[in-house]
């Protein structure tokens, strides 16, 4: 499960004295085995959400427990460690490193975790071939299309076997097959590893794959189903 408590976040204005004030004392609570879609308008903050419970970016005030890791309230260095061990990231654009190939690229959190060239081929080789990507591990990010590099990102989010998943916009390069497949390919992972599953998405596609629904409006979190 994933609790945030009263969650503040906001970004200094060019001026360095005002602030921007993007997630606005969020309360929420996100069950074990559920696939949460947030949704919203672009700008609403619905990127700065996932950086902020993740702990990619700091928070100025508030609590953030993941399966109890209270991660909002350790160290960097222990929030990487819990981030690399626990959670799978995809971000909007990426972040790809651009001199290493597909592979080497979705091999990153193993490569952190010290594993054997032999573990890590078990795990991406499958995830290459069930994302029908087998035949672009040699490329460079810039020789790849955006599709191409969505699911290279999702790979790397997923080769560690996180039962946490964070996902931003992972369809907005996928054609509307390959949406549906990866939906539902998420939705049987999160439910198979009774983890939490939060997608901000602006693909209707989503729709059928999900639990709970939430808009994020004027800094808040609103749930609109149920
Ligand atoms: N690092 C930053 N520094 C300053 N302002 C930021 C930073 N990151 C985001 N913002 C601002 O915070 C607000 C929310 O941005 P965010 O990226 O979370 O929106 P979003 O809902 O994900 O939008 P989109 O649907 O376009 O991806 C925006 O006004 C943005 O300009
Ligand atoms: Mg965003």
């Amino acid at each position: 499960m994933i609790d945030v408590i009263d969650l503040n976040k906001s970004f200094y204005l060019h001026d360095k004295k005002n602030k921007l004030v993007v997630n606005n004392n969020i309360n929420v609570h996100f069950k074990q085995g559920a696939l949460i879609w947030i949704f919203g308008n672009s700008g609403s903050g619905k990127s700065t959400f996932l950086n902020s419970v993740t702990g990619v970016h700091n928070i100025d005030s508030g609590i953030v427990k993941i399966d109890g890791f209270p991660i909002s309230d350790v160290v960097d260095n222990e929030k990487s460690i819990y981030r690399l061990n626990n959670c799978g990231l995809v971000f909007q654009f990426f972040e790809l490193i651009k001199s290493l190939n597909a592979y080497a690229n979705a091999s990153i959190p193993l490569q952190l975790l010290k594993k054997n060239k032999r573990d890590i081929e078990m795990a991406l080789n499958p995830l290459f071939e069930v994302f029908d990507i087998e035949h672009i591990k040699q490329k460079k990010p810039k020789e790849l299309s955006g599709g191409e590099k969505q699911r290279v990102a999702i790979i790397r989010a997923l080769c560690t076997s996180p039962r946490f998943l964070f996902a931003d916009e992972i369809t907005a390069s996928l054609d509307m097959d390959m949406s549906s497949f990866m939906y539902g390919y998420l939705r049987k992972y999160i439910k198979r590893k009774n983890g939490v599953g939060v997608f901000v998405s602006h693909d209707p596609v989503i729709k059928n794959y999900i639990d709970e629904i939430y808009e994020m409006k004027e800094g808040k979190l609103i749930r609109c189903d149920g």
